[in-house]
């Protein structure tokens, strides 16, 4: 679903990813861990064409990054970081309207708005202002953004944060059930690492722009002799502040 080898960014002098090399099989659930300022946002903004590499080459869901940049977009769902949708109109007429600009039809688009309200425990939000929604119910409509267009793969940058525990737990039932049920690969970030334990099959942490530690929780968690993500966490990252994380 992804491949992408030597994906570099710089911002000037700041070089906010060095070269990654990244492959994510199709079904998989992957957690692309790494302190504040590490590169995860930029990486994401590339791979989801938002932003372009200054060198390495990439495919994503089976496109070419760089010369199919189109075909990419169609194959993909993006929830950014922050909540992205806006304050002034009401959550259905919202997601119908970003479900036309993915080129459904207006009684597609109303089939699709509903399912997707139903499915992430929105019912009844069709007609409530966006403003109005709960943190969690915010990120949802959020998400269901992401899924208008049922991409293959889906890219989450922090999708719990800020959100209370139940909230978060229910964001995780509905990422592994987008994956169990409709097969959709998830490419996601977090600062919850014992939800990133819990729910990701594969794990890569992200340090200074470059990929410092790669597997499976348990295997992380062996080869560090740690007991929790955190620990491994600490030990590939060291505990020295990041710039953004006075930000
Ligand atoms: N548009 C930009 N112009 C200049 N520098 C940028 C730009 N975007 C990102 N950077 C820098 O690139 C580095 C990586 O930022 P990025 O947003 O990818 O980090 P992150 O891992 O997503 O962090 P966080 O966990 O805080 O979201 C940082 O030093 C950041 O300041
Ligand atoms: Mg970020």
């Amino acid at each position: 679903m992804i491949h992408a080898r030597g994906l570099s960014r710089s911002f000037g002098a700041v070089e906010a990813v060095r070269g990654i090399d990244l492959d994510v099989s199709q079904g998989e659930i992957v957690g692309f861990l790494g302190p504040n300022g590490a590169g995860k946002t930029t990486t994401l903004r590339m791979l989801t064409t938002l932003l372009r590499p200054t060198s390495g080459t990439a495919t994503v869901a089976g496109r070419d990054l760089f010369a199919d940049p189109m075909e990419v977009r169609r194959r993909i769902g993006y929830v950014p970081q922050g909540n992205t949708v806006g304050p002034f109109s009401m959550v259905g007429e919202e997601l119908r309207l970003q479900a036309r600009l993915y080129g459904l039809r207006r009684a597609e688009a109303a089939e699709r708005v509903d399912r997707l309200l139903t499915e992430l425990d929105l019912p009844g939000m069709d007609q409530r202002p966006t403003a109005s929604l709960s943190g969690g119910q915010k990120r949802r409509v959020d998400i269901a953004m992401g899924l208008l267009h049922r991409p293959a793969l889906l890219f989450l940058d922090e999708p719990t944060t800020g959100l209370d525990p139940q909230s978060r737990a229910n964001l995780w039932d509905h990422v592994r059930r987008l994956r169990d049920k409709d097969g959709v690969t998830v490419f996601l970030t977090t600062h919850y690492l014992e939800e990133a334990d819990a729910l990701c099959d594969r794990i890569l942490i992200i340090d200074h722009g470059r990929i410092v530690a790669s597997g499976t929780p348990a295997e992380l968690k062996a080869a560090h002799g740690a007991g929790t993500l955190d620990d491994v966490f600490l030990a590939v990252t060291g505990r020295e502040l990041r710039e953004g994380a006075a930000a």
